[in-house]
């Protein structure tokens, strides 16, 4: 069942998607259209487009494209449902009733729902009898109830079936219970035990409040010391970020990225709430995206360890990638920064605003690093350290960031100015070069890699597919040649058995008088939404002509013809001869 199609128009028509992109990214005018940063990649130079003759958008970086409704499903992380709801609410309409029955989306909310009365039973448990020994390692830990309170920490008992009893007699099935990871089949296949057990619990929780998953300590010096909900159809632990909800209303325009719970929490609780913490993985782009959304600039304090100095430098170009300004505080003695605000005790919050304030941006942070690396009291580690030094320099995109750098290490070293712009000069040109074709590569194993996934066909039958795929995207920008197309091509004269699909949805459409593309992202994965978009967006960019479509059908209807290798394996001697015989007149 889907939404009745007047009410999606409605939905459409009173959500712009430009207006709606506008408030997530900085979209310029360029022509008709508007163009951006990409939301859903991380990029330089904007190849974001939003056309608004259809309201529709499509990136020619990463290939993502679609509608209002897939922009949303996709920068808000929600499904088609969910993404309506949003959009309804956002625009004051009655959603209709009962209009969609979706199980995906009921077990989705059934899992928020889980999810909600886990964490509040956690809760629970930490102030009673039971729950004392994680309510004493959360004070041992210098946490007040106020701050177990306000994270709503929890402890879950050793019992491995209290959450599971709990939530069943709340009405729970044990199929939903599995679905949120709160629970797990017993290896005979009789029943479920509970997913955390004699641990104390972090709920995580998304910027609208839903409690998504949990993660659970172990107390004493056990493996794993923390285990995390593993990716359900709520949660994907490479998208998230730990107490982002809290850090989104600080106030503030800077997010401190921490290595994890108990970092975060103690630096909460000394009076900074804009800090955010990775799940138990290195950063991704997809995180560093999220934080650009609420952030101008971003503080890592990760630990003073070789591990968290290692997790540093990976983590700067991914939020450089992102457009976000980077700085690094350096927690000292190898501590982290939990244990260093403790060891200050009741001064902790005024240290560790001094760290903060000393915390230099990435740049002088690596500069830092290469010094170590080089012994700059002689005259071959002072040069080896300088061409390092520029090769680093050479890496900033603005000039006069460059240039400031470059000045200071001249004066400070007795070097000529001059030579080390000219080296700088050099290593600029070089890199560029490098970078352009290092992005051009990624963009184009990430599209093939993306397509030949879904279009499995196309690489086996290419001339067959270029034609049917330019096709499809001549019927959907002209649904006038409805009639004319389908007189010319079945649907059975499709090679690409995506493309046949797409046909048939096509025509299907426009005989029901509807327009092609509007609505049509509850049809269609974001996968396959981003390839109609692909193909429409690279035939409106080729002037398609009556000719063009003719020549297009020729070669669907050649390619049609030929026998398939299982026919010509299933051929009679003199069938295969006859066939041979024209294959060879064909090429003369
Ligand atoms: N982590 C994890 N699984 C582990 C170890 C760590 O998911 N087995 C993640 C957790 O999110 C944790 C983060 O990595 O918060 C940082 O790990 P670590 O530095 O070992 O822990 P601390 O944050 O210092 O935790 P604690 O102070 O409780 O020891
Ligand atoms: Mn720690």
């Amino acid at each position: 069942m889907a939404f009745p199609e007047g009410f999606l128009q409605e939905l459409k028509m009173r959500n712009s998607l430009t207006d709606i992109a506008a408030s997530y990214i900085n979209l310029k005018r360029r022509g008709r259209n508007m163009v951006g940063l990409c939301p859903f990649h991380g990029e330089k130079t904007p190849s974001f487009n939003i056309y608004t003759e259809n309201d529709s958008f499509y990136c020619f970086g990463c290939g993502a494209g679609g509608d209002v409704i897939s922009f949303i499903m996709r920068i808000e992380n929600l499904d088609y449902v969910e993404a309506v709801k949003f959009l309804a609410q956002r625009a004051g309409m009655e959603m209709p009733e009962n209009s969609y029955d979706d199980s995906m989306a009921r077990l989705r909310k059934r899992i928020y729902e889980a999810n909600r009365e886990a964490a509040r039973f956690y809760y629970k448990t930490l102030y009673l009898p039971v729950g004392k020994e994680g309510l004493d390692y959360f004070h041992g830990r210098m946490l007040s109830d106020r701050t177990i309170r306000h994270f709503g920490l929890g402890f879950a008992d050793d019992e491995w079936t209290s959450l599971t009893t709990h939530l069943k007699s709340l009405g729970f099935s044990e199929h939903e219970l599995i679905a949120a990871n709160l629970a797990v089949q017993r290896k005979s296949g009789n029943g479920v035990y509970d997913r955390f057990s004699n641990r104390v619990m972090f709920p995580i929780i998304d910027l609208r409040g839903n409690v998504i998953a949990f993660g659970g300590r172990i107390m004493t010096d056990q493996k794993p010391k923390y285990l995390n909900t593993s990716d359900t159809p709520v949660f994907k632990k490479s998208e998230n970020l730990f107490s982002l909800n809290n850090a989104k209303n600080s106030g503030s325009r800077t997010l401190m990225l921490c290595e994890g719970y108990m970092d975060v929490i103690a630096v909460n609780q000394a009076g900074f709430s804009n800090a955010v913490a990775t799940l138990g993985t290195a950063l991704t782009s997809e995180q560093a995206m999220l934080m650009k959304r609420y952030a101008d600039e971003v503080i890592i304090c990760y630990d003073a360890d070789e591990a968290g100095q290692k997790a540093t430098s990976r983590a700067i170009p991914i939020l450089r990638n992102a457009g976000l300004p980077v700085r690094v505080l350096t927690v000292p003695n190898g501590k982290d920064p939990d244990e260093f605000i403790k060891s200050k005790g009741a001064d902790g919050p005024a240290a560790f605003k001094a760290l903060i304030d000393k915390s230099g941006n990435d740049i002088e942070y690596r500069l830092q690093k290469l010094r170590g690396e080089h012994n700059t009291d002689t005259s071959d580690g002072r040069v080896s350290f300088l061409e390092a030094a520029a090769r680093l320099i050479a890496t900033i995109p603005s000039p006069i960031e460059q240039d400031v750098y470059a000045a200071k290490l001249c004066k400070e070293f007795g070097v000529d100015k001059n030579a080390f712009m000219a080296q700088m000069k050099k290593l600029n040109k070089r890199r560029s070069r490098e970078e352009y074709r290092k992005q051009q590569q990624k963009i184009s194993t990430e599209l093939s890699g993306r397509g030949e996934k879904l279009d499995k066909d196309r690489a086996k039958a290419l001339r067959s597919s270029s034609a049917e795929e330019a096709l499809v995207g001549y019927l959907i920008r002209n649904p006038d040649s409805e009639k004319y197309i389908s007189s010319e091509i079945k649907p059975e004269q499709f090679q690409n058995s995506l493309m046949r699909r797409f046909y048939t949805y096509f025509l299907d459409r426009i005989r029901d008088g509807k327009d092609p593309l509007n609505n049509t992202s509850a049809d269609f994965t974001s996968e396959e939404s981003d390839k109609i978009y692909q193909i429409v967006q690279k035939h409106a960019s080729i002037a398609q002509t009556k000719k063009s479509l003719d020549e297009y059908i020729k070669v669907i209807l050649e390619e049609s013809a030929k026998p398939k290798p299982a026919d010509i394996a299933n051929m009679g001697e003199d069938e295969l001869n006859e066939y041979l015989k024209k294959v060879r007149e064909s090429k003369t």
